[in-house]
């Protein structure tokens, strides 16, 4: 069986990259109303079948992240989604977190939660297949946020979720998202990034933490989507590149952003011009939730008639993001 090391770089070389399919009950649910498909168990299973079952997606992705229904459901050849997956190359891994919720005595943010009971629930994920797991934590910029409060109560979380993770058998994706909803400046994304960071492994050391049996997945540095001041692509790649060096500790594996609402061609042109910034001490790669499958699914829409099409249409995408690496 492989360690944990082992896995994290797994996830993060050979010019792959991680996809997140782990849209909760209610996300997905949206996104399925919005291309006109009913919010049901079978539709959302049937949605990630055309997934996970796209041809050759093993050649650009090392990993998907279900939601915890998905892991329990099964194709319909009656293989369970983890099994498949094994028999496809891919590693499985599981979003683990409940949800972020609104902080108490900090107006306007969140917390994330599901620490109770996380213990026993990475031992049956374990059981079940999985090899890796997934935490997001969000933080809002704009009218005096992020405040102290909800930076400390985010990093704290992700902290004791990945040494939980670690001690039953899983690699934790440590996702700390700094939002680009808002219309600050890349300086004013930058600034928060690089405080989130360095909050992140500070208390990442503090909880004892292995370095090298993690992934990070951090926003890129980019401007707000209503900042009228938009960067060049190579500037929010160098300020992106330029925030990781002075925070992220050379013993992670790697680094595998999440897409954040930009568009799947504005992000897989972030990582390529990343790649171009000089050498770095960890990998750089994709875990793009939205930048991979959103494509697809306005696609599909529902027709068993353009199945075939929503997979080569999310294959493209896979494709282009492992030659941006
Ligand atoms: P996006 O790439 O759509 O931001 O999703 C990544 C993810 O896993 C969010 O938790």
């Amino acid at each position: 069986m492989a360690t944990l090391t082992e896995v994290a770089h797994a996830l993060v070389s050979d010019r792959r990259g991680v996809l997140a399919a782990d849209e909760s009950i209610s996300t997905m649910s949206s996104r399925l109303e919005g291309v006109g498909v009913a919010p049901t168990d079978e539709n959302r299973r049937t949605y990630r079948e055309l997934i996970v079952t796209t041809p050759g997606l093993v050649d650009s992705i090392s990993g998907i992240i279900l939601a915890d229904d998905t892991l329990r459901q099964r194709l319909s050849d009656g293989r369970a989604f983890p099994d498949a997956l094994a028999d496809f190359g891919i590693l499985a891994g599981i979003k683990v977190d409940t949800g972020a919720k609104p902080l108490a005595g900090a107006e306007g943010e969140k917390v994330t939660e599901g620490l109770d009971g996380l213990r026993e629930r990475v031992a049956e994920y374990v059981s079940m297949g999985a090899s890796f797991a997934k935490w997001r934590a969000v933080i809002s910029i704009g009218n005096g946020l992020p405040s102290a409060r909800a930076v400390r109560a985010n990093v704290h979380g992700l902290a004791r979720y990945a040494g939980l993770c670690q001690e039953g058998g899983l690699v934790p994706i440590v996702e700390p998202e700094v939002l680009m909803d808002g219309d600050h400046s890349l300086a004013q994304c930058q600034h928060v990034t690089r405080v989130v960071l360095r909050a992140l492994f500070d208390e990442l050391a503090l909880m004892q933490v292995k370095l090298d049996e993690m992934v990070l997945k951090p926003n890129m540095v980019v401007a707000g989507k209503d900042c009228p001041d938009q960067p060049e692509v190579d500037d929010a790649a160098q300020t992106t590149v330029d925030t990781l060096r002075e925070t992220v500790p050379s013993g992670v594996p790697g680094i595998a952003f999440l897409s954040g609402g930009q568009s799947p061609e504005l992000a897989t042109r972030h990582l390529g011009a990343m790649q171009n910034c000089g050498s770095l001490p960890w990998e750089l790669t994709y875990s793009f939730g939205r930048a991979l499958v959103g494509p697809a699914l306005e696609t599909w829409r529902g027709d068993d008639d353009r199945w075939e099409a929503a997979q080569k249409v999310l294959s493209g995408r896979a494709v282009a993001n492992a030659a941006a690496r």
